[in-house]
């Protein structure tokens, strides 16, 4: 790609989204590096700079749908272009089943996953629209794909976002838009490590998180980067409504 263009990515303060604003910079995209932690978009911002590109650091919280798109605005003036790609890795999740799962947490947890996205799409693609079409790549999970345990409210949301994306395909397919979900299992970003560290057998919790893929391992952040890239490339120009499973085989079982 000769065009520099410029990418939203959300999440982009550490693990998946942090990866993705790194890959994307080699990609020929300017970034622009949203996350609530200000710490990691400046983080983020160094490192897109690194790979020899260019990153618009915003600390906000995505479900703030004015300050997100205070911050497109924002970064049309300093880019002095529309966005081409928006890539929402921004996500949580909360560990308890049905029973277990209080009001608050589902709020939280559908709020960030999947209204939050509604609304970051909500926002860009009429700008996509606008210019000539875009793409769209929103990070669901396996747990959007197959029932994973303890996850009653982040199943939802990632089975929500797959739906989303879906009828986005659909609906603006003829107008030159592509989006896609990829279907992540289990990567080994600092959200597992958090994970793993809080767990009562940190080295126990490890090995039965591995032995969930076929491959017997996790997936890295960079692995998955690499398949969000691949979908927003021109490449992937035949590949739209899908939900693209990337999971060292979980779900193949
Ligand atoms: N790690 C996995 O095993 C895995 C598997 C499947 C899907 N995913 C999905 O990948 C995405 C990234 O996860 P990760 O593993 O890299 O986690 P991570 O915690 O390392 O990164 C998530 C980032 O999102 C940011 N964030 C959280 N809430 C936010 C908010 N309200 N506003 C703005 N930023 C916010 C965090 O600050 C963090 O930088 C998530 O959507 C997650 O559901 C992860």
């Amino acid at each position: 790609m000769n065009e520099v263009r410029t990418a939203i990515v959300t999440g982009a303060g550490s693990g998946i989204g942090y990866a993705t604003a790194v890959k994307l910079a080699t990609s020929g995209y300017r970034i622009v590096a949203v996350d609530i932690a200000a710490e990691g978009t400046e983080r983020a911002a160094t490192a897109v700079a690194e790979a020899g590109s260019e990153a618009l650091p915003v600390a906000l919280d995505v479900r703030d749908a004015a300050a997100f798109e205070a911050a497109v605005r924002r970064a049309e003036q300093h880019f002095g272009a529309a966005p081409k790609l928006l890539a929402n890795i921004a996500g949580v999740g909360v560990a308890a089943t049905l029973t277990e799962t209080s009001r608050e947490d589902w709020d939280t947890v559908l709020g960030i996953n999947l209204t939050a996205l509604f609304e970051t799409c909500r926002i860009v693609l009429p700008r996509m629209l606008a210019t000539g079409g875009g793409c769209i790549v929103n990070v669901a999970s396996v747990a959007g794909v197959v029932g994973v345990r303890n996850r009653a409210a982040y199943c939802a949301s990632k089975a929500g976002v797959i739906g989303l994306t879906r009828s986005i395909a659909v609906d603006y397919a003829h107008q030159g838009v592509r989006a896609n979900a990829i279907c992540p299992g289990t990567v080994a970003s600092e959200w597992i490590g958090k994970i793993l560290a809080d767990a009562p057998d940190p080295e126990a919790a490890r090995q039965a998180m591995e032995q969930r893929q076929l491959d017997g391992r996790m997936g890295s952040p960079e692995e998955v980067a690499a398949g969000i890239a691949f979908l927003a490339g021109d490449e992937a120009r035949f590949v739209n409504g899908s939900a693209f499973v990337m999971d060292g085989g979980m779900t193949a079982i």
